[in-house]
C-alpha cells in the first residue's frame, strides 16, 4: 500500500528526489514544506504534487506517513528525532547529525519507535563502492587492510553560489561549515564496501588563507577556519583508512568529486578523476568504463532550476554498468538521477524498507558509522591531531 511523504526543504537538492518519490509505485501523495513558502509552492507547482504545508510542525501533526529531510546540513539531528517521535518514517539527506548526542538520540528514537530511518548517502551507491563491495564479497582483495576516500570539491566550483542561495544575506556564517562535519561521502564510500568501522582517529586541518570572510572564525557560525582537512582512522579488525575533505583544491570536481582506493594483500583498486584501475601482483586492468556513470539529463532540465550551474554535473549523471538496475522500478528508466547514479537506489531502498518493514541499507547504525568518525576527527583536528577514540553504536539489531 503506497505511503504518503512530506518533503522538508525545497532548496537545491530536493527537486530530483521529489520527482523520484513521485514516480515510485510505493509512494502515494507528496506534500512539501519550506521555511520559505514560495520554494515549497514552486516545487508543488513544478511537479504537480499534492500540496504545500505551512510549517514542519503542521506537517508532523498531519497524517502523512513519512518525511524526507532536505534542509541544511547542520539541521538534521533534531528534525529527525522530532519526526520519529511524531510517528513518521524518516529519509534524511547527509549528514546524519553534527554531534554524538544528536546521533545517539536518533538511534534511541529508531529503537523505541521501530520506524524506518535512512540516511541518503550517495557514496553508498557510488560505482567505485559498488565495485569494491562486489570484489570484497568475492574475496578478490585478499585481506583488505587500507583504503582512501576523498571528497574533493573546491568552493569556487559552485559552492559560493550554493551557500548564497542557502544562507541568504548572512551566508558567510554558514559557508564555513567544517569539512570534517560533512564526512559521509568519503567515509561512506569506504565503509559502504569494507565491513568494518573506525575505532580511533588523528586529523589535521588546514586553516584557510583566502581572507574573504568565509572560513573566518570570527564570522563562522561553527567557529571554523579549516577549509581542507585530512583524517587517518584505525579500524576494527586491523588496518586503517584515510579521508580527505578538501574545499580549496585544484581538482575538477564536476568530473569526479568523490574518489576511492582500496588495498588488499592480493589486489588493489585505484581511482583518479577519469580512470579507475583494478590491480594485482601480475598487472593492471582498466575498469573505467564499467564504473562510468552515463549522463541522463540535459544541464537545463527543469528539475535542476534551483541548482547552481557549476553543480549541475553531479545531478545529471545516470547509472554505470556496474549498477544492478534490474532491481529498480521500471518507472525510473528515464527518470532524473544524480551523484553517479545513486539517487535511484537510495529512493528505492527507503520506499521498499517502509513498505516491507525491513531495515534500509543506510539505516541508523550504518549512518552513525559513516558520520561519527568525522565528528571526532574534527575534534582531533582542533586539538592539533590528538589521537581520539571513535565511539561505535554497534550493528543494527537483527
Ligand atoms: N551528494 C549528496 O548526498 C548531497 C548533495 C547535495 C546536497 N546534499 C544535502 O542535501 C541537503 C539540502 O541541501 P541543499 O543544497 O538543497 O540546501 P538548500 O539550502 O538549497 O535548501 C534547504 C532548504 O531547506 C529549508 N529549510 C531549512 N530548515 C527548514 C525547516 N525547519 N522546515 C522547512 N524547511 C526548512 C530552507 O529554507 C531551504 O530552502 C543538505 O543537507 C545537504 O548536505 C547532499
Amino acid at each position: 500500500m503506497p505511503f504518503s511523504i512530506g518533503i522538508v526543504g525545497a532548496g537545491q537538492f530536493a527537486g530530483s528526489f521529489a520527482k523520484l518519490f513521485q514516480l515510485h509505485p510505493g509512494v502515494g501523495d507528496i506534500y512539501v514544506t519550506d521555511l520559505l513558502p514560495e520554494r515549497a509552492d514552486g516545487l508543488v507547482k513544478q511537479l504537480g504534487l499534492a500540496g504545500s504545508v505551512a510549517s514542519y510542525e503542521e506537517l508532523l501533526a498531519s497524517d502523512v506517513d513519512a518525511v524526507a529531510l532536505f534542509t541544511q546540513r547542520w539541521t538534521h539531528g533534531p528534525l529527525v528525532v522530532q519526526a520519529l517521535r511524531a510517528g513518521k518514517h524518516v529519509y534524511s539527506a547527509v549528514p546524519m547529525a553534527v554531534s554524538l548526542e544528536e546521533t545517539e538520540a536518533i538511534i534511541e528514537a529508531v529503537k523505541e519507535t521501530g520506524l524506518t530511518y535512512m540516511m541518503g548517502e550517495t557514496s553508498h551507491y557510488n560505482p567505485a563502492t559498488v565495485y569494491a563491495r562486489e570484489k570484497i564479497a568475492a574475496e578478490g582483495f585478499g585481506r583488505l587492510f587500507y583504503a582512501e576516500g576523498d571528497y574533493v570539491h573546491d568552493m569556487d566550483l559552485g559552492f559560493y553560489d550554493a551557500y548564497r542561495y542557502s544562507g541568504g544575506e548572512r551566508w558567510k556564517e554558514t559557508a564555513s561549515y567544517p569539512p570534517l562535519l560533512y564526512p559521509t561521502h568519503s567515509i561512506g564510500g569506504i565503509l559502504g564496501a569494507w565491513q568494518t568501522y573506525a575505532t580511533s582517529v588523528s586529523a589535521v586541518g588546514v586553516p584557510d588563507d583566502r581572507g574573504d570572510g568565509v572560513f573566518d572564525r570570527g564570522i563562522s557560525q561553527f567557529g571554523n577556519d579549516f577549509s581542507n582537512a585530512t583524517a587517518l582512522f584505525e579500524v576494527a579488525g586491523g588496518g586503517s583508512f584515510r579521508t580527505n575533505e578538501f574545499r580549496r583544491v585544484g581538482y575538477p570536481s564536476h568530473i569526479r568529486e568523490s574518489r576511492f582506493r582500496f588495498f588488499g594483500t592480493e589486489a588493489s583498486f585505484e581511482q583518479l578523476a577519469t580512470v579507475s584501475f583494478w590491480q594485482d601482483k601480475t598487472g593492471v586492468q582498466d575498469v573505467s568504463e564499467h564504473l562510468q556513470a552515463v549522463p541522463t539529463l540535459a544541464a537545463d532540465d527543469p528539475s535542476l532550476k534551483n541548482v547552481a550551474p557549476a553543480l549541475r554535473d553531479a545531478f545529471i549523471s545516470g547509472t554505470a554498468p556496474v549498477h544492478d538496475c534490474s532491481r529498480l522500478p521500471r518507472e525510473f528508466a528515464h527518470a532524473p538521477n544524480g551523484h553517479e547514479g545513486s539517487h535511484h537506489f537510495l529512493v528505492d531502498d527507503f520506499v521498499n524498507s517502509v513498505n516491507e518493514g525491513t531495515l534500509p541499507s543506510v539505516n541508523a547504525w550504518v549512518a552513525a558509522r559513516y558520520t561519527v568518525p568525522g565528528i571526532v576527527a574534527h575534534d582531533s583536528a582542533r586539538r592539533d591531531g590528538e589521537r581520539l577514540a571513535v565511539p561505535d553504536f554497534g550493528d543494527p539489531p537483527r
